[in-house]
């Protein structure tokens, strides 16, 4: 029997996106990364850990002249969604969405220290009255991981002063958009960005293992997040001010038998999922909840633990992530404790063929759902991504968007999952077999 799921009619579906990612023609640090490192990425085999696993290799096949070309790992032209943004959000209105998260680019407003370019302050300006002409609402992020290029020489975050400089762009940010924007994500998955900038090094500015420098930046976020919040609301009092918080769901595998990975599996949940959520609790006025993996701890050699794929009939997503939509109902209980309002503000997968999108949607809104009755106060689902974009170190090849992308002539394709998601934007539920 068929039975439809209803979410109130305040409840946001919705879709995000990140400056640097679909803007097209960025100059910040990561510019300047992703030139150094394209060819070195561009001879990653098949076998490569992209984080929780390797891609499949149907999709190897598929992808593979993609995957070796050093040109997918430059960012270029993007989506150049900076200058078709009409065209997209066009696309949002066909696809009944109401909400869109995206990102202001830094460089672009204040290409040089204290000197705003008022053009592209005017420009965010612009694209959030073609949103709200369209009757959808904003929410604008301002920071998803990449500053203007003397910024991170300076020191980037680890340089006391940091927090300073962010609360004054911040400010500037809420003044030009002033009572047009409502939402604002202050800072996207300061966790991730620490973990890949100064453990791995995989990303800018390319510290390993730095324990140190990744305390200080930690520190320095948490004090940015809250002096651009205090700053935000002294401009507009209206402004509800979160922050994008990445969580994996580590499980244990082998249950209690095995202590040290049950501990292991604690700390990682207390320190990746909630260390900045603990930190910055009075502070927010909603968390945005971002969910994309499923994860066990299990050691390897040289004697290590290792996070590792192994769960119950996960998509593998072509990046080889595990990934289970309903998933997202378990993490959204365990932000219960903070008695926030909470935006789902990502969650989607790379998944070129669009196989499993459309299942994946509808498992994520069940597990909302779910979540929702058991008393979470959950406004919004905001699909990752609105547009096939520039995945960072893996460059252009992972597919993350309801709408298709063509690298050549950057038309936009609307792939059919994302007309299911329309669907369900316009009955306002999801349809589950009971
Ligand atoms: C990030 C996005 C990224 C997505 C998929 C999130 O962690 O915020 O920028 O594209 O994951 O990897």
């Amino acid at each position: 029997m068929t039975q439809v799921l209803r979410f109130s009619e305040n409840f946001f579906f919705g879709a995000a996106t990140a400056a640097h990612q679909v803007e097209g023609n960025t100059s910040n640090q990561w510019t300047d990364w992703e030139i150094d490192h394209a060819d070195e990425w561009a001879h990653r085999g098949p076998d490569t850990d992209y984080g929780l696993g390797s891609m499949p290799k149907a999709v190897y096949e598929v992808l593979k002249d993609q995957i070796h070309d050093p040109s997918n790992y430059v960012s270029g032209i993007g989506a150049d969604h900076y200058h078709r943004y009409e065209e997209d959000f066009d696309i949002l209105c066909e696809l009944n969405l109401g909400m869109y998260r995206f990102s202001v680019e830094w460089s672009r407003v204040e290409p040089d220290p204290g000197q705003f370019d008022q053009t592209a302050i005017d420009h965010y300006v612009k694209v959030v009255r073609a949103l709200r002409e369209r009757g959808i609402e904003p929410m604008v992020t301002l920071w998803h991981w990449t500053v203007p290029s003397w910024f991170e020489d300076q020191g980037g975050w680890t340089v006391d002063g940091a927090p300073q400089l962010f609360e004054r762009f911040a400010g500037r940010m809420a003044e030009a958009l002033g009572p047009e924007v409502t939402y604002y994500t202050t800072l996207n998955e300061p966790e991730v960005y620490t973990v890949q900038g100064f453990v791995t090094g995989e990303w800018p500015p390319g510290k390993v293992k730095s324990v140190k420098d990744r305390g200080k930046v930690r520190q320095h976020l948490a004090a940015a997040h809250r002096l651009a919040y205090q700053e935000i609301h002294r401009v507009n009092a209206n402004a509800q001010v979160g922050l994008a918080q990445s969580q994996a769901l580590w499980d244990t595998p082998f249950g209690l038998s095995w202590p040290f990975r049950k501990l292991w599996t604690w700390f990682s949940n207390r320190d990746g999922n909630h260390w900045f959520l603990r930190q910055l609790s009075d502070h927010l006025d909603f968390i945005g909840l971002q969910a994309y993996w499923h994860g066990q701890w299990r050691f390897a050699k040289p004697p290590q633990l290792v996070a590792t794929r192994a769960m119950p009939k996960p998509y593998r997503s072509d990046l080889g992530w595990s990934q289970v939509g309903r998933d997202v109902h378990r993490l959204l209980t365990g932000l219960k404790q903070y008695g926030k309002p909470v935006f789902v503000t990502e969650s989607g997968l790379a998944d070129h063929a669009d196989q499993y999108r459309a299942q994946y949607i509808d498992e994520s809104l069940m597990g909302i759902y779910q979540a929702i009755q058991a008393g979470v106060d959950i406004r919004g689902y905001l699909h990752w991504s609105l547009l096939d974009n520039f995945e960072w170190d893996k460059g252009f090849w992972p597919q993350f968007g309801l709408v298709h992308i063509d690298r050549k002539t950057l038309k936009r394709t609307i792939r059919p999952s994302a007309f299911h998601y329309a669907e369900i934007a316009s009955a306002r539920g999801v349809k589950v077999e009971a």
